[in-house]
């Protein structure tokens, strides 16, 4: 090896040593029970179980963090996912959102089901548990379409209070416009 080569790879090394004091930040914001979707929604049990199975880690409060998450820059990776991923959708704020936002997340479920974007295929390798056959997208799907018309109608239909709120409308719409599907 030239001497060159050797001081680069002693770099890369220390680099990526360094880089290992800059950990994400794995505390789970606390889950206010009466705000979840599964109390809020109330699916049936296996449509439940499915989206803790392939959902949650990123679209929840209830994140689980394997072993590699404390691997940086892997962790960087996944961390920012997970920061977007609430952003987008948040089951654990679900009752948060009003009538029409319920509705249009839960349209947006099905269709991200439906054309395969999600869960995200980067996800798939690591959690086997995640990984939908078609009879379960199915399931999934039929039942978002049906939650996404109910809240539409009724208005106030989901919710255990009934008490549209107001927070968080403008916001889905700037969303629309500004991000992709860039994974
Ligand atoms: C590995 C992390 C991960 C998993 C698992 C995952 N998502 Fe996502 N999801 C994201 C990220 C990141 C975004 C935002 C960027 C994008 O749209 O690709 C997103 C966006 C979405 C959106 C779009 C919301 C909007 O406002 O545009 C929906 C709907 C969604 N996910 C539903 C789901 C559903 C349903 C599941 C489970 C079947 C799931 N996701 C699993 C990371 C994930």
């Amino acid at each position: 090896m030239s001497k060159i080569l050797k001081w680069a790879v002693l770099a890369i090394l220390a680099a990526l040593v360094i880089i290992q004091f800059f950990g994400i930040d794995k505390t789970n914001p606390p889950v206010i029970e009466g705000e979840s979707f599964m109390a809020v929604a109330q699916p049936p049990a296996e449509v439940a179980r499915l989206l803790k199975d392939a959902c949650y880690d990123c679209h929840s409060h209830e994140t689980e963090y394997p072993w590699y998450t404390s691997i940086a820059p892997v962790s960087w990776w996944i961390g920012h996912h997970i920061e977007e991923g609430r952003e987008h959708l948040n089951f654990s704020t679900w009752g948060t959102y009003n009538a029409e936002k319920k509705a249009h997340k839960a349209e947006e479920c099905g269709e991200e089901i439906e054309k395969g974007e999600m869960p995200l295929t980067s996800y798939l390798p690591m959690h086997p548990e995640a990984r939908l056959t078609a009879a379960q997208k199915e399931q999934l799907i039929s039942w978002f379409k049906e939650l996404s018309g109910e809240s539409e109608e009724g208005g106030e239909a989901i919710g255990p209070s009934g008490a549209p709120s107001s927070e968080g409308d403008e916001e889905y719409e700037h969303e629309e416009e500004e991000h992709g599907h860039e994974h």
